[in-house]
């Protein structure tokens, strides 16, 4: 019960800190969260978990004292942005990356989060609230290059579903959440490969080209081939970044597909009983956008 009265407590001094638009909750909904810092355990996990390295580009979205972008630029030489509503915390984060001897690494823009171009970044992370976690799946998918890796403390992607996740004890969050149980979330962006392809094979495989139909959504990838007279099932598709792997059955022989997926072209090498060889797949129509 303790820990009830606290969190009740908490919740009221952090809504009182926000600002007035944000407490006015008016039409524009884009309070994605109250500023509760992640404690410095679950940084170094975060950090940890999206593998930083010096080329990166660090987008942390609502990213009050700036702490994992200054983390990241410091213990892992990367490049990071911090998208924060509150100008307070925005000049904290200034201060902490002087501070740190970071500055000339990072960039700190005092905006929202939703109407901030974020596609630069090559790490995201983020620890906001469920349902504005989850309203940014969309975004990411379509806008997100393919390989970005993406880690949300405590909320995951719903209808995403994890590439990885780590659960964690941390004595410090029973005082924000109630419970010392946390759960860190990670993904990677795939590549966009739902639409209509144009397939070819090495002619041992398929004499002329088929006509691949995939559909992609968050939580499934799945697809057909056709040659015009009949349609087989792609199986096990699997997307990670650029890469993509499936088999297909077709005229009684099971190929092997591993490849990677850029734009308009796939390509990679097709596999079957005897044969092995180059594959490449040209987009015959518009990406499919609803996903
Ligand atoms: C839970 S805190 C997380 C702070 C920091 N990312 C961390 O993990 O320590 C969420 C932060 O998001 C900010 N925020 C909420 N909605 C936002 C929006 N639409 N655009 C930018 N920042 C936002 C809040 O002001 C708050 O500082």
């Amino acid at each position: 019960m303790r820990w009830f009265f606290r969190c009740i407590g908490l919740a009221w001094v952090l809504c009182t800190a926000l600002p007035a638009e944000a407490q006015e909750s008016g039409p524009k909904d884009n309070i994605a969260g109250p500023y509760v810092p992640t404690p410095w355990v679950i940084v170094d996990e975060m950090l940890k978990l999206a593998d930083i390295r010096a080329d990166d580009v660090v987008y942390d979205l609502g990213s009050g004292d700036g702490r994992l972008v200054i983390t990241a630029a410091k213990r892992y030489k990367a490049h990071g942005v911090g998208i924060e509503l509150q100008p307070e915390l925005v000049e904290l984060a200034n201060t902490g990356a002087k501070k740190e001897e970071v500055a000339d690494r990072v960039k700190f823009i005092q905006g929202d989060l939703f109407e901030t171009d974020i596609r630069e970044a090559t790490v995201v992370t983020l620890y906001l609230l469920p349902r504005f976690v989850t309203r940014l799946v969309p975004r990411f998918l379509a806008e997100m290059r393919p390989g970005t890796r993406i880690v949300s403390h405590d909320y995951p992607l719903v209808p995403w579903p994890p590439d990885k996740d780590v659960s964690m004890e941390v004595p410090e969050k029973e005082f924000i959440s109630g419970t010392t149980w946390t759960r860190l979330y990670y993904y990677v962006v795939p590549a966009r490969v739902g639409g209509v392809w144009e397939l070819s094979l090495p002619k041992p495989l398929a004499r002329a080209p088929l006509s691949l139909e995939v559909n992609q959504e968050p939580h499934f990838v799945g697809g057909l081939a056709s040659d015009g007279k009949s349609q087989d099932y792609l199986r096990d598709v699997k997307v990670n970044g650029e890469r993509i792997s499936f088999g297909l059955l077709y005229h009684g022989r099971m190929m092997a597909f591993e490849g990677r997926a850029a734009g308009e072209t796939m390509s990679g090498e097709v596999s079957a009983k005897g044969v092995k060889g180059p594959w490449t797949a040209r987009r015959k129509g518009p990406a499919q956008t609803s996903r």
